[in-house]
């Protein structure tokens, strides 16, 4: 094994390359496959012969996606605009839309440069939260579109985008403007409809709002979510509208009617003024686990979304097969005009005992080919006892209770038909776990009404009179796949070999480098090989034991880099502009002209948000989306993305919810787990799936506790990590800022160490977020006591607790050595080394 030697990242011209096109279009591809078609009378698909009128706040600047870590520096964005005229269309409006466009543009010039000069202003003593600093200093309002009611009849048909911005650091509001339409849109659409009837509106926003000011016009002829796509929106949009592609996606997350209906909703995050403990009231009954339990009728439910097509599901079969349970299912489109694709949801309805629980739950799901008018497919849809089984407080395992299960298909949870009855002889341990995260104060969860699901429970079970219930027996649940072995020795002889200075290095990110403008704990630390990357390993290893040090960067809609950065002819060296130029575009970057320098300048493709991808519900887009992911890290030098995003859409208003999946762990499991194969497909890169776990609230994210039942954390909030490691062996874990029931995640060996490695056979390595071990956070040598191997980004302060602990033996060496180990062992698999093995291909994914 070899080290590899670095070569710059990036090319020396702004030519477009051919990736880049290859990429754009893939991005454009699972952009318009996210869409999720809401309503339609008809109006859609339309020919791009027709003459729009295009208003709303999105049709001036879309949303790509949110800010902050999870945003992606791209070339340019293809906006409303430039995508319905790519496809054909006149607009009527252009003229005021470009003026729009470009006094937005200057109002972002205005915001960069006040943004600018309060970061030079800022000091860490008063003020640490850099992303606070930014979103007090507000971007004045854009221009609007003119309603011109002249030009509004005279178009065939007016499209109006709502568009949403949220990101890290910050929780979303229950107010006009955010979760609710704003004066400004609710007038505009009402003007619009004493126009014409042909109003279409698009949803361009991370997660849910309210949808009933915008319903409840007459005049909406059709209502699309067309999420936050990434750069290539406008394009998928247009496909979408005129019919280039068929509407296929789902929501991957209920909208409720109001957003009171939420469980838990009146004190999550800032609602309560409580920002340092949030309650898990709702347990287990998040998303359509609640609404259905509960019998709360709901706007659109998890797994709703219309096709211009119609399908019809037939031959529904169960079987079982040994520890396997499949459904078949044939689809066929019936329409006559449009091919297009349809999902088949598969849920499960286990038996009520004393231990309660949610009506059905999602186990499995798959996504046609493009079905032709008349043609079918027949799916098969498989999953085992883990998916049916239920976690017992009591007895500390996963059981599957004996009894019936009635098992559900359709296309979408409030959909799904009983197609076949599963009976369990006798209630089966499948898992005995140890016990995590006890609870430190109480939490009074909500009690589901029985009612509900007795009624729901007659019903299925009077359809399912007919069925010859299929015998299952539950099977044990297996581990992980075990990956290479060969390693092992040399990464623990170098471990061992490891002074502590060195030992110590290794376990957090590289101090010595890119410092440029750093405070102590404050978030600006960033990549210097590979500029704009989040972090780097040590590179104090390479010369004397062949251990590479490697750039880590963000996800998760794409790699985010620097757009360019400079190199100094003479010495080679690369000039860092630090945290700032990484983000928003580089709108707060000090560009310094320097004299005898090449540029640099990295164009990555930035691809749909977490929950535009989950609505695809297809895996193998996301496979696809992953290798794309992984070709770029290859080429510009990354070795570990800091993605997926998987935590669980609690509440809506979760400003990170667009960088996440689901409010159901399976899909949330399963999209990572085909996005970490894609990635780990190819040689020497990784994902880092994260923030593990819970963090699911923004405000306070590094101080708020999420304080909840094992029961409910193991079948929800950690549910989709474990189903990620188990079907892909993700590189890498990210352990989140929040606390658990009172315990840093970063510290915890019940989640690190109990969970991830023991009970689910994780074999990659552990890094903390950003900075937890900032004042009041994590305890720098705890997280290798717990088994969070890595300290990100590393400051001069976690350098001397290690050093101290080891000393001292608060530490012991052999942890240490062990959380080492596993880093070499990783490292060695990475673009650090020469030709290296695809890291997927070990385990046989
Ligand atoms: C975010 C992480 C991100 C990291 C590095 C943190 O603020 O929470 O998701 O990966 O920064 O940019």
């Amino acid at each position: 094994m070899k080290r590899k030697i670095r070569t710059y990242s990036g090319q020396k011209d702004t030519s477009v390359s051919e990736r880049e096109t290859k990429n754009r279009a893939l991005s454009r591809r699972a952009a318009s496959e996210g869409i999720v078609l809401l309503e339609n009378n008809g109006i859609l698909p339309i020919d791009p012969s027709c003459s729009l009128f295009l208003a709303g706040n999105g049709a001036v600047h879309p949303i790509k996606g949110g800010t902050g870590s999870g945003d992606v520096n791209v070339r340019d964005i293809v906006d409303l605009l430039s995508g319905v005229k790519n496809a054909g269309f006149s607009v009527i409006n252009e003229a005021d839309i470009n003026d729009c466009i470009n006094d937005y543009n200057e109002a972002r010039e205005e915001y960069g440069k006040a943004v600018k000069d309060r970061l030079s202003k800022l000091s860490s003593d008063n003020d640490s939260d850099f992303f606070k600093a930014v979103f007090e200093i507000k971007q004045r309002p854009m221009k609007r579109i003119t309603i011109d009611k002249e030009q509004a009849e005279k178009a065939d048909a007016v499209i109006y985008m709502i568009s949403r911005i949220a990101g890290e650091g910050s929780d979303r509001n229950e107010e006009k403007g955010d979760y609710y339409p704003d004066e400004d849109e609710i007038s505009e659409l009402s003007t619009l409809s004493e126009c014409t009837d042909k109003i279409i509106v698009l949803i361009n926003t991370g997660g849910q709002i309210d949808l009933k000011d915008i319903k409840g016009n007459s005049k909406v002829a059709a209502l699309l979510n067309v999420s936050q796509g990434g750069q290539e929106l406008g394009n998928a949009i247009a496909d979408v509208l005129t019919g280039k592609v068929t509407p296929g996606g789902k929501l991957s997350s209920t909208w409720a009617v109001n957003y009171k209906d939420f469980p838990g909703s009146e004190n999550f995050s800032h609602n309560n003024g409580d920002l340092e403990n949030e309650f898990y009231t709702d347990g287990i009954y998040v998303g359509y686990r609640y609404f259905e339990s509960f019998g709360i009728n709901v706007e659109y439910p998890f797994g709703y979304g219309l096709s211009y097509t119609s399908f019809s599901l037939s031959d529904q079969k169960l079987e079982v097969n040994g520890g396997n349970i499949t459904v078949e299912v044939t689809v066929k489109n019936t329409g006559d005009r449009f091919s297009g694709r349809e999902v088949v949801q598969v849920y499960s309805a286990a038996p009520q005992t004393s231990i309660k629980k949610e009506f059905k739950k999602l186990t499995g799901f798959k996504k046609t080919g493009l079905l032709k008018p008349g043609e079918s497919e027949t799916l098969k849809i498989t999953f085992t006892s883990k998916d049916i089984a239920v976690f017992d407080e009591e007895s500390g395992g996963f059981i599957v209770e004996k009894g019936q299960y009635g098992i559900f298909a359709g296309n979408s949870s409030a959909d799904a038909h009983i197609i076949g009855v599963l009976q369990v002889n006798d209630t089966a341990v499948i898992e005995h776990t140890d016990h995590i995260f006890p609870l430190q104060d109480q939490v009074d969860e909500i009690e589901r009404p029985d009612a509900v699901i007795e009624k729901l429970t007659q019903k299925w079970k009077e359809e399912a009179k007919n069925l010859t219930p299929a015998v299952f027996v539950p099977a044990k649940e297996e581990k992980a796949k075990e990956g290479r072995r060969d390693l092992d020795d040399a990464a623990w002889k170098t471990a061992e070999k490891l002074t502590d200075e060195e030992l110590t290095a290794l376990l957090m990110g590289e101090i010595t480098k890119g410092q440029e403008g750093m405070r102590d704990g404050v978030l600006i630390e960033t990549g210097i090989y590979v500029p704009g990357a989040a972090g780097e390993t040590t590179n104090i290893l390479e010369e004397k034991y062949d251990v590479p040090s490697i750039s880590l960067a963000d996800g998760p809609a794409g790699i985010r880099l620097q757009k360019f950065y400079d190199v100094d002819k003479a010495s080679g060296n690369i000039y860092s502009q630090g945290f700032f130029a990484s983000i928003e575009g580089g709108l707060f970057a000090n560009r310094i002209e320097y004299e005898n320098a090449d540029t640099y300048y990295m164009f990555p493709t930035s691809i749909p948000t977490g929950t535009c991808l989950a609505q695809t519900f297809d895996t193998g887009l996301l496979a696809e989306v992953g290798k794309m992911v992984g070709g770029e890290m290859e080429e510009f030098g990354i070795s570990w993305w800091l993605a997926p995003g998987m935590n669980i859409h609690r509440n809506p208003l979760c400003g990170r919810n667009f960088e996440y999946y689901s409010e159901d762990p399976l899909l949330t499991g399963r999209m990572a787990a085909a996005i970490t194969n894609g990635v780990q497909s190819v040689k020497g890169v990784g994902t880092t799936i994260k923030h593990f776990a819970c963090n699911n609230q923004e405000d306070n994210r590094m101080g708020v506790s999420s304080n909840l039942s094992e029961r409910a954390l193991r079948e929800i909030y950690l549910r989709g990590f474990e189903i990620a490691v188990k079907e892909s062996q993700p590189m890498c874990i990210m352990t989140s800022y929040n606390l658990i029931n009172h315990i840093h995640t970063a510290n915890s060996y019940d989640l690190c160490t109990v969970a991830a490695r023991q009970e689910w056979g994780f074999e990659g390595i552990i890094m903390t977020d950003w900075t937890t071990t900032s004042a009041g956070g994590s305890s720098p040598h705890v997280c290798a006591i717990a088994g969070n191997d890595l300290i990100m980004p590393g400051k001069k302060s976690d350098v001397e607790d290690i050093l101290k602990s080891l000393k001292d033996g608060s530490l012991p060496r052999y942890t240490a050595r062990k959380c080492a180990a596993r880093l070499i062992k990783t490292l060695f698999q990475t673009l650090g080394m020469e030709d290296v093995p695809a890291y997927k291909d070990q385990f046989g994914f």
